[in-house]
């Protein structure tokens, strides 16, 4: 039996997962995602043209790779025939290569607006805009609309009426805004069902079939680890579990848990969106790493917060997920700093301090300096080629951690990849 996967982002999400994923499917009969909407944005450079995937596995470019969304995904029907249109438009089929869990809770309309009028009130998280929070919201209130609530019209009828009915009194005492109208709702639900309703089926039995028979099953972890609504930044924090071990729940199958963890870290860091981010560079050298790492949002568009690689919380993740090994991306972007700095501690008021502090927005970072490699990676195919402080630098970020880089990242595109 070949050994599965999890992928999961190990800081505030966009370590560039979608491109590991892309690169390892070729191995993987399957990729499957766990957690997560349509929030995320993994960007795929295949021959040099750009893809942003948002809720379609990045898996789906291997011809012979099955795609799957687990049932801990929150379904934005509309968010992936749109995906889909795309990829059909440039050849790719998803009929009989993607299967969608009947269980999966959808994301209406409804929470979209619902999202948008709470973040422009105050107190606001910085979220995509998308209703990944209401519509999670939903689903522990037990008031979501399934995906197979959609096989019965009289179910779903009572369903969405009361759906309606709960937002429009928010709609009406909170927000002072116009009421949803139900009828509208309900036939743009069920629009979109109908043109989506031939990738919806039972994701649980067929991943048990695909491990059972042999193969292995990439799991595609979505935002970071640091954005965990239980382990991260809360309340600036997205509202899905992010952690490698929700993948038993997320997949629906539970042997998904004695998978190999592999987990993706920047070699800065980056994080969209309000919260604590103790390494956070406001000055000259922050505006360089985001003009290096071209770091702005691949869902909203909006510049990422920057600053250096925290191995604090690096660490901290590491442990979280019980990471098997760790992948470096984005390590070209520092080619041409003559110093890099990575996080070895935190203080406040002198005092050492963890990431699960509660006065981490007061953190002061404590750095080890590195001398930088001052020259292109561009061109290294092995871990042999680079340069000694480069290879100095990930060294010390390994014994710190205490896991292994398996991967270095040196750019974009599919070749730009070293492995150790
Ligand atoms: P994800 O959400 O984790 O999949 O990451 P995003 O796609 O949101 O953001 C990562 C960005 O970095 C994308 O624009 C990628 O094309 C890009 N990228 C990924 N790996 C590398 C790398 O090693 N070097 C450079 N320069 N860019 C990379
Ligand atoms: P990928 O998978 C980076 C952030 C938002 C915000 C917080 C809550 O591409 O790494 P939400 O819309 O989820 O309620 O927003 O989470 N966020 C991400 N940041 N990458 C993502 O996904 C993210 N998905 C959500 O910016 O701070
Ligand atoms: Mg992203």
């Amino acid at each position: 039996m070949k050994k599965s996967l999890i992928l999961v982002g190990t800081q505030w999400g966009d370590e560039g997962k979608g491109k590991i994923v892309d690169h390892f499917s070729k191995k993987f009969n399957a990729v499957c995602r766990f957690q997560g909407g349509h929030n995320a944005g993994h960007t795929i450079y295949k021959e040099e043209e750009k893809f942003v995937l948002h809720l379609i596995p990045s898996g789906v470019f291997c011809e012979n790779v099955s795609c799957f969304i687990g049932q801990g995904v929150i379904l934005s029907i509309d968010s992936l025939l749109e995906e889909i249109k795309q990829l059909e438009e440039k050849g790719i089929e998803l009929e009989g290569k993607l299967r969608i869990s009947r269980y999966c809770s959808l994301l209406l309309p409804l929470h979209a607006k619902i999202d948008q009028l709470r973040e422009d009130n105050k107190n606001s998280i910085g979220t995509t805009r998308r209703g990944i929070g209401p519509a999670y919201e939903d689903k522990t209130a037990r008031r979501s609309i399934k995906a197979f609530d959609l096989e019965d019209s009289d179910l779903l009828e009572s369903k969405l009426s009361s759906l309606v009915e709960y937002y429009n009194f928010q709609i009406k005492n909170i927000h002072n805004s116009e009421p949803f109208s139900y009828d509208e709702v309900y036939r743009q639900l069920i629009d979109s069902y109908h043109k989506a309703a031939k990738y919806f089926g039972d994701v649980t039995d067929t991943l048990e079939d695909i491990y059972e028979k042999g193969g292995n099953i990439l799991y595609e972890g979505a935002q970071g680890t640091l954005l965990d609504v239980d382990y991260g930044t809360y309340p600036y924090v997205t509202s899905s579990n992010t952690l490698a071990t929700s993948v038993g729940v997320g997949s629906g199958f539970p042997k998904s848990i004695y998978s190999d963890v592999l987990g993706i870290a920047k070699a800065y860091t980056t994080r969209v969106g309000a919260g604590p981010f103790p390494t956070e560079l406001f000055c000259e050298v922050g505006q360089n790493i985001a003009k290096q790492g071209n770091e702005f949002g691949a869902t909203t568009g909006r510049p990422r917060r920057c600053g250096w690689l925290d191995l604090v919380a690096l660490k901290y993740s590491a442990k979280l997920n019980n990471l098997t090994e760790l992948c470096i991306t984005k390590l070209d972007v520092l080619d041409s700093f003559k110093e890099i700095k990575a996080c070895i501690n935190y203080e406040v008021d002198g005092k050492t301090t963890s990431f699960k502090s509660r006065l981490l927005h007061k953190a002061k970072p404590i750095y080890k300096s590195f001398e930088g490699w001052d020259c292109s990676l561009e061109k290294c195919k092995n871990y042999a080629d680079l340069p000694k402080n480069a290879k100095e630098f990930l060294e010390y970020i390994e014994s710190y951690v205490g896991v292994k880089i398996g991967l270095i990242s040196n750019g974009p595109n599919r070749e730009d990849l070293i492995h150790r």
